[in-house]
This record gives C-alpha cells, structure tokens and sequence, in this order.
C-alpha cells in the first residue's frame, strides 16, 4: 500500500503485480455470473453503444455475486480509505464492472473521465487471465498527458492498474483471445453509471 501512494504521488500511477494470488483469481473467475451486455460510451441522452470505439461486453460487481467478489470491493475500499488519508483525492464512492474482450475486441484511446460531466478520480483495472503471453496482445496502452506512449501493460492474472482518471489517455489493444478484466472507477460524488443504465 505505501508503493501505492509513493506511485500515485510522484508520477500518478501504479503497477501492482500480484496483488491477489491465482488461486484468488481464479476464485473470483467462479463467482462471476454470464450476464454480459454491450459495453456502451457517454452518459444520459448520449448513451449509446458505439463499437467502433469499443467492442467489449460488462457486467457490473455486485457483493452479493459470491464471497471472492464481494472481498474485492472490500480491498477497494480499503484503497479508497487509504488514497483519501494521504492524497486528500476525497474518494466518495467506487463502482466496477467485469469487462470480457472476445478475440477482435479492443477499446479505442479515451479518457476515463470528461472535463465537467463525470466525476471520476481514480481508476483501477485489475486482470483475471492466466497464462497470457505476448502473442495474446490485449495490452493496456498508456499514454501521458501530451499524448506521448508512456506504458504498455499487459493484462496478467493478478495484476492491478491503479491511475488518475483524468490524466492518463490510455486504449487497451486488439486481443487475441478471450480477456476477462475488472474496470473500476473511485468518484467524488454524485450519479453513478450504473445507475444511469439501470435507470433508461
Ligand atoms: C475501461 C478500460 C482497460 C483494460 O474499461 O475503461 O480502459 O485494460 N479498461 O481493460
Ligand atoms: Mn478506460
């Protein structure tokens, strides 16, 4: 934890590698439920499914999808109690969905929060996939605030991405096999996503 704050204090993100073991992942790979809908962009009126920019299917977490889960988003909230305590980010609430990447799909550079209309902090990735190797592709692509490649990272079972949401351009690159990934975003207040689809 204190790798984590140095990291997010000195250049804004950070690479956490084994942060659950595989026998955890693989526990939370039974516990997720196969009720996959459309990944889709934007917010209220504008919420629309564009799979030119992203192709992947989500699910949100829910605590009550089994123990493994529901101890994820209790080490979420850990990190959020900690962030808040040394980095005054004033973290409210976190929100998460399983991502699923079938060969071909990607998602295109964005950001993970707009200027003005999200109000997400901090974002987390965190990746359910063993034996992945070079030729799977699927890397999470990084880029710093001018848009320069910063880090390519590729998603290995174990491994969680932690990084402002507002400063890091990032895509995650064509996969060639199926990927399976927690997103998870720390906002300061206010509607969540979630409650935006359900609420269409
Ligand atoms: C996202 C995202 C990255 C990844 O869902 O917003 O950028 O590596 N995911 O899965
Ligand atoms: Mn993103």
């Amino acid at each position: 934890m204190d790798a984590l704050i140095d990291a997010l204090f000195t250049q804004g993100y950070y690479i956490w590698d084994d942060f659950l073991t595989s026998q955890q992942v693989q526990n939370i790979n039974a516990e997720m439920p196969s009720n996959w809908q459309a990944a889709k962009i934007g917010r209220n009126e504008d919420l629309l499914q564009q799979t030119s920019i992203r192709s992947d299917d989500i699910q949100w977490l829910s605590p009550a999808m089994g123990p493994s889960i529901e101890h994820y988003l209790a080490l979420m909230e850990e990190i959020r109690l900690t962030v808040n305590r040394h980095l005054y980010l004033g973290l409210f609430e976190y929100e998460a969905h399983f991502a699923k990447y079938s060969a071909g799909d990607f998602y295109k550079k964005h950001l993970d929060s707009f200027n003005g209309s999200t109000n997400r902090r901090l974002t987390t990735v965190f990746y359910l996939n063993q034996d992945w190797v070079p030729q799977d592709g699927g890397e999470l692509m990084m880029y710093d605030q001018n848009d320069q490649p910063l880090q390519k990272v590729a998603p290995i079972g174990g491994r969680l991405v932690v990084f402002l949401s507002e400063t890091f351009p990032h895509e995650v690159l064509v996969s060639y096999r199926e990927r399976y990934s927690i997103a998870g975003w720390f906002r300061v207040n206010g509607v969540t996503e979630q409650q935006l689809d359900i609420s269409r």
